[in-house]
C-alpha cells in the first residue's frame, strides 16, 4: 500500500491529507458546528470508526427530541492512516465503512449524513476542542505471543493510550469523554486519569476530567444496531459529575426505557464486567471441549445431548462451541483480565487458572478438525498432503462476515502445514484479509501464520462465492460454519456436484442423522466434532 493513499477494501485510492489541508478542514468544521449549535445540538465526537464506533456514531447522530428533532451533532473522527483513513471519505458520502448483515445499517448512516444531516467525519484531532462529549471506540488489543498460552501474551494500548493523550490535549475542561473501549479492569483511574490530568495540569486545567467508561455489547450481525441501542448497558463515572453526565447521555441516545442502565460504583467495576461477562462465555464454551472429544470416543452424539440438556430452563444457554471461539472479544477479553491484575493491579500471584485456561482451549480446537480431516481421507485411502479441501465458512460465526480469529483460520493453518491445498467458500466474505494479507494483518508480525510452517502460498486465498464451483473435484469438503446456506444441502447433489465421493467433515452438528447416512451409502467418508455416533451409523449400514 502506498504511503500517500488509502485504499478502502472494494479497491478505491483516496489521498491523504496533506499538512496544510487540517487548517482548511478545522476552519470548516468550526463553522459547522456554530450552524449546529445554534440549533441547539449537542456536538458529540466519537473517536474510532471502526466496527464500533462508526455504528455507535450513526445511532447518536439518529437521536430525536420527543418532537422529532435532532439532538445531536456527531463527528466521526479517524487517524488518518493508510490503512484507515477511507472510512472518513466513506463516511462523509454516506456510505458504512463496515460491512454489515443488518439492513438497517446503511440506511441510517445514509440518512444522518445525507436527509438529517447531523453526522460527518474528519481526520483533524483538532476537532475534539469543539466536542461537549468525545466517546472513544479505538481499539485495545491482546497480542498473543504463541498458540494456545494466551499467558505470554500482552495488552497492546498504544492507540488507547495515544487517543487519551490526544483528548486531553484538545478537549474542553467540561467535556464528558466515555471510553467504550473493552479494556483491562483499572484502565479508567488508573492509566488514562493520569494521562489526562498530568495533561489538565500543564494546560492550567484545575478540575478532574469527567472520565466515564461503559462497555459495548454490540454484535456484528443481523441485530448489529439493535445490539447497540436496544440492550442494557452497564456504565460508571470517575467522580459523581462524571457518572451524573454519562447517565445523561445514554439515557437520550439509547433506548433505556425498554433496557434500562445499570450504573456501577466505579469505573473498574464496570470494566470488570466486560471482562468476566466474556470470561463466563469463552469458559462455557471451552468447557464442552473435552466433551467433545468424550463424545467422539464413545459413540454419542454431543449435539444431541446439548439439544437435552437445554430444554432445561437454567441450562439454556448451552451452546456447542463448534470449531473455534471467534470474534473480536472472546479471544483476548479474559487475557486483558489476567494481564491487568498484574501490569496495572500490581499483583504477582497467580490466581487465574481457569480464565485463561479456557481461552488456550479456544483457541486449539480447530487443530482437531485437521486430524479428523486426514483421518477420514486416510480411511478412504488418501493422504492429507496434496489433498484438494474445500472449506465452508471463513466467519466466526453463522451468517456474518467477519473473519476475526474464526476457528476456520486455524483448521486452514493445520491442513497447510499438512500440506492440503485449499479452497474456500462464504457467502458473507469477499476477502479473508488474515490470509491475503498475513505480513501485516491483523499487524506486522502478528499473524497466526508464524505458528505454523508452509503458511507462505496461503496469500494466494480468494474466496469462492460460487457453491458449485467450489465443490467441483474437492476430496475434502468441512463445514466449518452453519451458514444458512450450509444447512439443508442435499447429499445427492453434493456428491455428484463435486463428481466423486469425498471425505465429509461436519464441525458444528449441520448434519442430521439421515444425511450422514446418505454419505456414506454414496461412498464418502464422514467425521464430525462431537460427533460420536456417526461411527455408529457407519457399522449399522456395514451390517445392513
Ligand atoms: N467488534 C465487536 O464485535 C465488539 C464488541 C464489543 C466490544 N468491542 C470493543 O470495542 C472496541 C473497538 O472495537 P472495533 O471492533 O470497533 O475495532 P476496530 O479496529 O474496528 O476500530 C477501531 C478504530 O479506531 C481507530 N483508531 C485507532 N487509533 C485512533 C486514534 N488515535 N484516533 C482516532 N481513531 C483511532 C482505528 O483506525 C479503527 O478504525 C474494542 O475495545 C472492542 O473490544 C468490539
Amino acid at each position: 500500500m502506498s504511503e500517500k493513499f488509502s485504499i478502502s477494501p472494494s479497491g478505491e485510492k483516496f489521498p491523504l491529507p496533506n499538512p496544510e489541508d487540517y487548517k482548511k478542514e478545522f476552519e470548516n468544521l468550526k463553522k459547522r458546528v456554530e450552524q449546529e449549535r445554534k440549533k441547539k445540538r449537542e456536538i458529540v465526537v466519537v473517536m474510532g470508526v471502526g466496527f464500533v464506533g462508526a455504528v455507535m456514531a450513526a445511532i447518536v447522530a439518529d437521536t430525536v427530541d420527543k418532537k422529532g428533532q435532532p439532538t445531536k451533532f456527531v463527528i466521526g473522527m479517524q487517524r488518518p492512516s493508510a490503512r484507515s483513513y477511507w472510512k472518513i471519505p466513506l463516511l462523509n458520502r454516506g456510505v458504512s465503512p463496515v460491512k454489515a448483515e443488518d439492513p438497517e445499517v446503511d440506511p441510517m448512516i445514509e440518512r444522518c449524513v445525507k436527509k438529517k444531516k447531523t453526522l460527518i467525519a474528519t481526520y483533524t484531532y483538532d476537532v475534539l476542542k469543539l466536542a461537549d462529549v468525545v466517546v472513544v471506540d479505538v481499539q485495545c488489543d491482546y497480542i498473543k505471543e504463541s498458540l494456545g498460552n494466551v499467558r505470554t501474551g500482552r495488552t497492546d494500548m498504544a492507540a488507547l493510550e495515544s487517543s487519551l493523550g490526544v483528548i486531553a490535549e484538545h478537549i474542553q475542561a467540561n467535556a464528558l469523554v466515555l471510553i467504550e473501549t473493552t479494556v483491562a479492569p483499572g484502565t479508567t483511574e488508573q492509566v488514562a486519569y493520569p494521562i489526562m490530568k498530568k495533561t489538565f495540569k500543564k494546560r492550567g486545567i484545575k478540575t478532574d476530567p469527567l472520565l466515564a467508561h461503559s462497555y459495548e455489547r454490540v454484535m456484528p450481525g443481523r441485530n448489529y444496531v439493535a445490539s447497540i441501542r436496544d440492550f442494557w448497558r452497564v456504565c460508571s463515572g470517575i467522580n459523581e459529575e462524571a457518572k451524573k453526565r454519562v447517565v445523561k447521555f445514554l439515557n437520550e441516545v439509547l433506548n433505556t426505557e425498554k433496557f434500562p442502565l445499570t450504573v456501577m460504583d466505579r469505573p473498574i467495576e464496570s470494566e470488570t464486567a466486560k471482562i468476566v461477562e466474556n470470561s463466563y462465555r469463552a469458559t462455557i464454551l471451552a468447557f464442552l471441549n473435552e466433551w467433545s472429544l468424550y463424545a467422539e470416543r464413545n459413540g454419542v452424539d454431543l449435539i444431541k445431548v446439548i439439544k437435552a440438556i437445554k430444554v432445561r430452563p437454567t441450562h439454556n444457554n448451552i451452546i456447542f462451541p463448534g470449531p473455534g471461539i471467534g470474534g473480536y472479544c472472546l479471544p483476548k477479553d479474559g487475557g486483558l483480565g489476567v494481564w491487568a491484575y498484574k501490569h496495572i493491579l500490581g499483583f504477582e500471584d497467580n490466581i487465574f487458572r481457569i480464565t485463561p485456561l479456557a481461552i488456550n482451549i479456544n483457541d486449539t480446537r480447530g487443530l482437531h478438525v485437521g486430524q479428523l480431516t486426514r483421518d477420514a481421507l486416510r480411511n478412504m485411502g488418501q493422504p492429507i498432503a496434496a489433498a484438494d479441501v474445500l472449506i465452508l465458512g471463513a466467519a466466526y460465526r453463522e451468517d456474518v462476515g467477519d473473519t476475526r480469529y474464526s476457528g476456520s483460520e486455524i483448521i486452514v493453518r493445520k491442513l497447510a502445514e499438512m500440506g492440503a491445498e485449499i479452497r474456500v467458500h462464504d457467502p458473507y466474505v469477499e476477502h479473508w484479509w488474515e490470509f491475503e494479507q498475513q505480513d501485516t494483518y491483523p499487524g506486522i508480525g502478528q499473524s497466526k501464520a508464524r505458528f505454523f510452517r508452509n503458511q507462505e502460498k496461503l496469500k494466494e486465498i480468494r474466496i469462492e462465492q460460487n457453491l458449485n464451483n467450489a465443490l467441483r473435484g474437492a476430496e475434502a469438503v468441512i463445514f466449518a460454519v452453519p451458514h444458512e446456506a450450509y444447512l439443508k444441502l442435499d447429499p445427492d447433489k453434493i456428491v455428484r456436484t463435486i463428481g466423486q465421493p469425498a471425505a465429509i467433515i461436519d464441525c458444528f452438528g449441520i448434519l442430521t442423522d439421515a444425511n450422514i447416512r446418505r454419505y456414506f451409502e454414496l461412498g464418502c467418508e464422514v467425521k464430525g466434532l462431537g460427533r460420536g455416533h456417526i461411527q455408529r451409523i457407519k457399522d449399522e449400514l456395514r451390517k445392513g
